[in-house]
């Protein structure tokens, strides 16, 4: 681990670090590159980040393409509080304005069974748009019950519980600047009663706050 994440107490509930802050930033880097080579002269992509999960990697990403894009967000629900999908996608929030003739350009945290893209894919084919891309950050395509290729991607993981970097674990670990896989023991205590403000849960004596 490196000094700046030693600094951040929520670091001592991984096991490991799957990808370092360095490692990340390097990648969307390139990313907003090849993105951006991949649009004509003039065009101009609306980017529509996946509430709530692929906020911190939009923000990078959108500061990484060197032309003009506008911004729009989606929120689904698939998950419960758990780690496993319940197979259901639910529209939270659709887009503000309507998408005919533009080059919208799906972002994503994590693509894992792939049924909540292929929903919004759908959904938002049937609205005529120029083009539809997906950009994700992370993929798991062992994963997959829908047939989806999207055509950016940050990294390839195996089957693996990830969070940090916008991804959460019931709604926790979206700060950490890292990603990487939690504790066995920081998913179990799921469920247990909420700590007050402030106050760790089961503090040991390493320290972890879950
Ligand atoms: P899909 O519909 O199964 O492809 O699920 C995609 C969504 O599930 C992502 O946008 C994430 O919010 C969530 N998800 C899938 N895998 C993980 C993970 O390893 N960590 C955190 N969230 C995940
Ligand atoms: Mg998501």
């Amino acid at each position: 681990m490196n000094g700046t994440l030693s600094d951040q107490p929520l670091a001592r509930d991984l096991e490991r670090v799957l990808l370092s802050e360095e490692t990340i930033r390097a990648r969307v880097r390139e990313m907003g590159a090849r993105i951006d080579a991949s649009y004509g002269p003039g065009e101009e992509p609306l980017l529509v980040g996946i509430l709530k999960g692929a906020c911190v990697f939009l923000s990078d990403l959108l500061r990484a393409i060197p032309r003009h894009v506008a911004l729009d967000f989606i929120s689904t629900s698939s998950y419960g509080a758990g780690v496993r999908s319940s197979g259901q996608v639910r529209l939270l929030k659709d887009l503000d304005k309507p998408v005919e003739g533009r080059h919208i350009l799906l972002v994503e945290d994590i693509i894992d069974s792939g049924l909540t893209m292929s929903y919004l894919k759908r959904m938002l084919l049937a609205r005529r748009p120029a083009s539809i891309r997906i950009a994700t950050l992370l993929d798991k395509p062992s994963r997959r019950k829908q047939p989806l290729t999207p055509d950016y991607v940050g990294f390839e993981i195996d089957d693996l519980f990830v969070v940090g970097y916008g991804l959460d674990f019931d709604e926790r670990y979206r700060n950490l600047p890292v990603i990487g896989v939690l504790k066995p023991a920081c998913y179990q205590k799921m469920g247990e009663e909420a700590p007050r403000a402030g106050e760790p849960r089961n503090l040991d004596d390493k320290g972890e706050t879950c």
